[in-house]
């Protein structure tokens, strides 16, 4: 196997990243959460820029959960405009870096005026080829499963027809490869109802770090670590080819 193969096999095609911490980053400086959430957002373009570098086609990445609706509504708030500021900030830089924004979630129950935002910058990068970036927006993949399995009814499939590829075609990461790696920081170990079908097999990354501090040699080390982790899928170790 040349050096060109062995960085094909090792680099993951989809990295989905449970951005987790930035409240107890900005508590532990005695600041208000929001703030750690504003730094929490700066974080991001170093990462998503990392990957990029790397060969990484597709990253998903989790900004809010259907369960952070439960949060003090002035937290919910600021997680919003913050959102918003991002894509305002860094829509045209990565239009110009040829990145896809997708989103996943559901629009419908977010503000109006956020909404639109996603939707305009989702069209507007839509034949961007480089990346895709997914932004997990009021995301929560019991609430995606909910909703293939209504479509699917709704279209009248037949039971025995519902094989795992047409089940997938109802899911909103359709056409894009199963998450391989999956990383979370902010030292908690769960999924907390992100991407639970496309990550069935996805190699697990914890970091301990807040995700505001989770930086670009940060996601070297993750990406290293990732290339070294022999996965089996079920088979035995020699007959793997990944
Ligand atoms: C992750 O950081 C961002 C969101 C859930 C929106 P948190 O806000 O969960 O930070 P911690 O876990 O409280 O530190
Ligand atoms: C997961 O973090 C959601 C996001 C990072 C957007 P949470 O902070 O909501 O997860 P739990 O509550 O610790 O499980
Ligand atoms: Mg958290």
């Amino acid at each position: 196997m040349n050096q060109n193969q062995q960085n094909q096999v090792s680099t993951p095609k989809h990295v989905a990243i449970i951005m987790d911490g930035n409240g107890r980053w900005a508590e532990a400086r005695g600041l208000a959460r929001k703030e750690g959430h504003k730094a929490g957002a700066q974080a991001i373009r170093p990462v998503i820029t990392k990957l990029g570098e790397r060969g990484v086609k597709c990253l998903s990445l989790f900004g809010f959960s259907t369960e952070n609706w439960g949060r003090p509504r002035l937290e919910i708030d600021a997680i919003f405009r913050i959102g918003g500021q991002f894509i305002d900030e860094y829509l045209d830089e990565l239009n110009d870096k040829n990145i896809k924004l997708q989103h996943l979630g559901n629009l419908d129950s977010l503000p109006t005026w956020l909404g639109k935002k996603v939707e305009k910058a989702v069209l507007k990068t839509r034949e961007n080829e480089l990346m895709t970036v997914n932004l997990a927006f009021n995301y929560g993949a019991r609430m995606e499963i909910l909703e293939a399995v209504k479509s699917l009814i709704a279209d009248g499939v037949k039971p025995a027809d519902i094989k795992e590829e047409l089940f997938e075609t109802y899911l909103q990461t359709v056409g894009l490869p199963d998450v391989d790696f999956l990383i979370r920081t902010g030292g908690t170990e769960r999924f907390s109802n992100f991407l639970m079908w496309q990550s069935t097999y996805a190699e697990i990354y914890f970091s301990k770090l807040y995700w505001p501090d989770f930086g670009e040699q940060e996601i070297d080390e993750a990406l290293h670590e990732f290339s070294v982790r022999q996965r089996k899928f079920g088979l035995v170790p020699d007959i793997v080819t990944n």
